[in-house]
């Protein structure tokens, strides 16, 4: 395969997965509340927005690469709200919704599914995924294929961010991609 026939099938690829977020998610990535998250660091320098979009964009290649039949709307939905909890976790302050600073591991995601479900629809699904993204951290294991691979993908994508890895790269307005001089997608 040629250079030129790579970075095609990469953009291709790429395009397919933004065109997924927006089916699924588009009520999400544009309401006022969501738009906050870009108001609040993950890892790094990765917002929590960008973090959110990138591990749907992980969690749509993962079900794609395994043939796992997630259902697909539940599992972007899931992964864009997973980390909705709407605070900058690293400032220790109550006022600001970070209630237990030292241990916001353990309880962002009942903050998540609280203010998703507050400002959103939740199926079943999307609420287990949201529930149990960190686990084993929350003891109880994922109920769904859908949990399991947004877990899997919230692993792996903040495991790249906090060693300087992984960008914000999946971008809804403009469909850039990174490609080296190799033909392949950098991070
Ligand atoms: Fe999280
Ligand atoms: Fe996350």
């Amino acid at each position: 395969m040629t250079r030129e026939e790579k970075i095609r099938l990469i953009k291709e690829r790429h395009e397919h997965v933004i065109d997924t977020l927006h089916k699924h998610g588009q009520d999400i990535l544009k309401s006022t509340n969501y738009y906050k998250t870009r108001g609040f660091i993950q890892h790094g320098d990765m917002t929590v927005y960008d973090h959110c979009l990138s591990v749907a964009e992980r969690a749509i290649k993962i079900n794609r690469a395994l043939h796992a039949k997630c259902q697909e709307r539940d599992l972007v939905r899931g992964a864009l709200l997973h980390d909705y909890f709407l605070y900058d976790w690293h400032i220790d302050g109550k006022d600001k919704g970070n209630v237990h600073p030292k241990l916001h591991g353990f309880f962002h995601p009942s903050t998540a599914l609280k203010n998703a479900s507050r400002d959103f629809n939740l199926s079943p699904r999307e609420k287990d995924i949201i529930k149990k993204h960190m686990w084993p951290l929350t003891v109880i294991p994922p109920m769904c294929r859908e949990a399991w691979i947004v877990t899997l993908a919230d692993k792996y994508c903040s495991a790249m961010e906090a060693i300087g890895l992984h960008r914000a790269r999946v971008r809804i307005k403009n469909n850039d991609v990174n490609i080296n001089e190799k033909g392949e997608q950098t991070f």
